[in-house]
């Protein structure tokens, strides 16, 4: 997938309100002030000329020169990223790669930084990449009859949460090949292992919308199954194929200019006769797709959290989730999922996890985060995704008017650990506490203990 169309960062100007001037006294100076803004006006077209002309050659030179000089002078031009897109990256604005059945949009790593968009893509990809992520995210949307041609991806697992739509998934999986298909709609999540041959087509009458996980945090590496088919010598395809007509009959086959990743042919109805959308058994589909938006509900005072993982609890757990469960811990290097509500004004508490690097993709409302680097603090929206790598202490406020809600993807295969902020003060005995903060042993009790968990709480 490469180059299709980019939409222009559209970074808005805030023009400030003047206060209204005081009757009477200032209209002698009122003729004064046109004069002085006409001056500003010819001033800032001047400024806006130079400019552009000393500009101008500058980026021309950048195209011609070589990439490391070019990205140099691109640090140059812009400011430095501010050290929150590490953390943060506005992956609904970045650059969307138009197909004739979609769009796909990606917060990653490139290996090289002239592939970067943006110098704060770059800090964010570079970020995961060095923190040993394995995550990259992505969104994926198909038009109603689009599909996602069959595919693998070498490196990495991929698991996804639908939030709109309805698509028809077939996996190819290892011997005995047998194809597991199923009608995934919103809410749910599917997990592709690492090299399974697999397919999306968008079924339902309204555009498919996937947030996608993929379980590495290099450049991800895939193949279409036409690509690979046209860089096969033909007299090799047809001795693999034997199809009616031998070689002539691979012959016939023309490799469109177009890429065909995310397609949608216009004369579908013509090339296609009867489409038969079949399931799986339960136990085949239990493997790859799991319900998360009707599993069970962990509430708490300011929110609700869900999950899709592996849990070491065998029993009360109903069959198909500890088929999707040993599914997840069977394979290497999968991802515990999880959506998170928060209520308006609730809080997920300052915490840390032992064990995974998380990261989120904001479906709806607005957040204020909190990572324990240099104090850094950002606001997010919905199609923002944010990563915080293991270990290190963050939080997340609802700071919007409804409730906020995201996708969380965490980097373990096994019982995610996590440790939130009022439970560590809690079992430091109070005198270790007095010792460290200069503080008397007795005012430490003014922090309460719960009797419910706190892990999203209200004020
Ligand atoms: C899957 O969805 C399609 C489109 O709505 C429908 O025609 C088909 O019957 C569904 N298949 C199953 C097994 O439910
Ligand atoms: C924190 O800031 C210092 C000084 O600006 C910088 O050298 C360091 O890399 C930063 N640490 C992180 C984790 O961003």
């Amino acid at each position: 997938m490469d180059t299709i169309s980019y939409d222009a960062s559209s970074e808005k100007f805030n023009s400030k309100n003047y206060p209204a001037d005081p009757t009477g006294k200032m209209q002698k100076f009122a003729i004064m002030k046109t004069f002085c803004l006409c001056l500003l006006m010819v001033v800032v077209t001047f400024c806006m000329g130079l400019a552009v002309v000393t500009l101008s050659p500058k980026l021309k030179a950048i195209k011609e020169r070589g990439h490391m000089e070019a990205v140099e002078d691109i640090q140059h031009i812009s400011n430095l990223p501010q050290s929150k897109y590490k953390y943060l990256n506005h992956m609904q604005k970045s650059k969307r790669f138009v197909l004739q059945g979609g769009v796909v949009q990606w917060a990653r790593y490139r290996a090289d930084p002239t592939h970067y968009d943006t110098q704060n893509e770059r800090a964010f990809g570079e970020s995961i990449h060095a923190n040993g992520a394995r995550m990259t995210a992505s969104t994926l949307e198909i038009k109603p009859n689009g599909c996602r041609v069959p595919h693998w991806h070498f490196n990495a697992n991929e698991h996804g949460y639908l939030i709109k739509g309805k698509v028809w998934i077939g996996i190819l999986d290892s011997a005995p090949f047998s194809v597991t298909s199923y009608n995934v709609s919103a809410g749910q999540v599917v997990f592709l292992p690492r090299a399974t041959l697999h397919w999306m087509k968008c079924v339902g009458r309204e555009n498919c919308l996937f947030i996608l996980f993929f379980t590495t945090s290099d450049e991800l590496v895939t193949r279409d199954v036409d690509d690979v088919f046209y860089a096969t010598p033909k007299d090799i395809a047809a001795r693999s194929l034997k199809p009616k007509g031998g070689i002539s009959f691979i012959n016939t086959f023309k490799q469109p200019k177009e890429n065909q990743a995310v397609n949608l042919p216009p004369n579908l109805n013509e090339l296609v006769r009867k489409a038969s959308y079949t399931r799986s058994r339960i136990f085949q589909v239990s493997k790859y797709f799991f319900n998360m938006r009707a599993t069970k509900r962990y509430r708490y005072p300011g929110g609700i959290i869900q999950w899709a993982r592996y849990t070491k609890r065998k029993t009360g757990l109903p069959l198909v989730e500890r088929i999707f469960a040993k599914s997840l811990n069977e394979h290497e290097d999968t991802l515990t999922l999880a959506t998170m509500r928060i209520f308006r004004r609730g809080m997920r508490q300052p915490h840390y996890h032992f064990n995974a690097h998380t990261m989120g993709y904001v479906l709806r409302g607005c957040a204020r985060v909190g990572v324990d680097r240099n104090a850094t603090e950002f606001t997010m929206n919905s199609g923002d995704v944010f990563f915080v790598p293991r270990g290190v202490q963050h939080y997340i406020m609802n700071v919007g008017q409804g409730e906020l809600t995201m996708v969380i993807a965490f980097s373990t295969h096994d019982e995610l650990q996590t440790l939130d902020m009022n439970v560590y003060f809690q079992n430091t005995p109070d005198f270790i506490l007095a010792q460290l903060f200069l503080k008397k042993q007795d005012e430490f009790h003014k922090i309460p203990t719960f009797r419910r968990d706190q892990d999203i709480n209200l004020p």
